[in-house]
């Protein structure tokens, strides 16, 4: 891999993307975004696109990425598309593109919007161009079942890094990233765990790390295990909408059919629910006549009547932010309200932590195993390790940290940085990888 400053590491997150550059005199800058607010240190990786009318009449399409893709989708009148969690589909080979305003747009082309904006964002930052990054990987992509279809999620990952013009990338583990960012705090070496919970997958990595690793050099013994599992974030998402909202909408509601009863509305309807940014979808004559004639016959016809207008006025990002809302609030009370109205129903609905928690018992229990894989396979003891480094925004919620707390102890857990400290590590991994091409012999 041919290195060329400046060493730059890019963190193309599910949810959120962010950038860090090493500069001359060896400091870290991380890039940061303009809002309508405050700058940003971390960049939705959202793409909307909207089809715009001409002074001629005719119609073209817009795109937009970033806080820009939100704040365009929320003064739409008519809204367009507005795509997110775009890293979660790399590895399935079935969704090679898709079809928006009559033009068929390759998937690679759509995750290249994002990351060419990224790009031009930094470049102007920072005043210089950049061709080159080290990007971070989860160990195991979203829907991934086998090594293939993680290198096949790369290689597309690749393909959409050099149509947005960078001529070389390189990839490196985001937990081994999170761990060099780690180790830039440190005065002693440690042997570390790194959790990273993001909105899609869920990351780990023991590693050796400290100031006496990187002066006698690294070698691959230094790694001793990676492990990863594709959920976090948006499954805990997805678990709200199911156990909270969808009842709600109707999900267990039932309707008169002759003289049976039967689910008032179809289960796939509710399914594409749990995936906001499908519920456009759902714009259909199709789902419309379903949710008509399920109106007329549904023993509790107001749930019905609030999940038609939910679909009509196409909040599925309402719904989402409420969801987030209620999540993030549980993330440091013990009680919280969803609230959320669609114009037909307003709803306050009391939860709490427990319940929460009992919802996404399922998630909690596959990244608990998965930490026990990491430690079976890699010969290391629980007690061996000296510190657990937490990140990743989903590394807030607290039953996920107690998990840690259980098998560490609260004072070997460290947490920090949870929205940069991949970009952050990853641009001290490419300014290292930079210093062994460029060092003699
Ligand atoms: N305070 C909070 N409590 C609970 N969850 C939170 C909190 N803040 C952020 N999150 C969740 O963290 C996730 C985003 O975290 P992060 O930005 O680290 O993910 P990402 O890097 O984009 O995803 P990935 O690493 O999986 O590709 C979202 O699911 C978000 O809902
Ligand atoms: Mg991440």
């Amino acid at each position: 891999m041919q290195y060329e400053l400046p060493a730059v590491g890019i963190d193309f997150g599910t949810t959120n993307s962010s950038m860090a550059l090493v500069t001359q005199d060896a400091r870290v800058q991380l890039a940061s975004f303009p809002t309508s607010g405050a700058d940003t240190l971390s960049y939705r990786s959202v793409l909307y696109l909207e089809q715009v009318k001409q002074e001629s009449g005719a119609r073209r399409t817009h795109s937009w990425t970033g806080p820009a893709a939100i704040e365009h989708y929320l003064e739409a009148e008519e809204k367009g598309r507005l795509i997110q969690s775009l890293k979660s589909n790399l590895p399935s080979r079935t969704l090679t593109g898709t079809g928006i305003f009559g033009r068929r747009y390759m998937f690679e082309d759509l995750v290249s919007r994002i990351l060419s904006d990224l790009r031009k964002h930094a470049e102007r930052q920072f005043g210089t161009p950049i061709r080159h990054a080290m990007v971070g990987r989860p160990v195991r992509f979203v829907g991934a079942e086998t090594d293939e279809d993680d290198a096949y999620a790369v290689s597309r990952l690749r393909d959409a890094f050099a149509i947005a013009g960078f001529e070389s990338v390189e990839f490196e583990m985001e937990p081994v990233a999170a761990a060099y960012s780690y180790e830039s705090t440190l005065d002693h070496d440690e042997l570390i765990l790194i959790g990273d919970f993001g909105g899609g997958t869920s990351d780990f990595s023991l590693l050796r790390v400290g100031p006496g690793v990187r002066r006698r050099g690294r070698t691959p013994q230094d790694i001793l295990g990676n492990s990863g599992v594709g959920l976090a974030g948006d499954a805990f998402d997805a678990r709200i909408v199911r156990k909270l909202v969808s009842p709600a909408l109707g999900s267990d509601s039932y309707a008169r059919s002759l003289n049976k009863i039967l689910p008032a509305v179809p289960a796939w309807i509710y399914a594409n629910l749990e995936r906001w940014h499908y519920l456009s979808f759902l714009r259909t004559h199709d789902v419309t006549e379903i949710l008509r004639s399920a109106r007329l016959r549904a023993l509790e016809p107001e749930k019905i009547k609030a999940l038609t207008a939910l679909i009509e006025e196409d909040l599925g990002y309402q719904l989402h932010q409420a969801v987030q809302r209620v999540k993030f609030e549980l993330s440091y009370s013990h009680t919280a309200e969803f609230r959320f109205s669609d114009g037909s129903m307003e709803l306050h609905i009391p939860v709490t932590r427990g319940d929460f928690e009992a919802w996404i018992a399922d998630e909690l229990r596959a990244i608990q195993r998965c930490i026990d894989s990491l430690f079976e396979t890699s010969g290391i003891l629980p007690c061996e390790v000296d510190r657990v480094f937490l990140t990743g925004g989903s590394s807030f919620v607290p039953a996920v940290r107690r998990i840690f707390a259980t098998r560490f102890g609260e004072d070997r857990i460290r947490n920090g940085n949870e929205f940069t400290s991949v970009a952050h590590g990853l641009a001290l991994r490419a300014e290292e990888s930079l210093r062994s091409v460029c060092s003699p012999g």
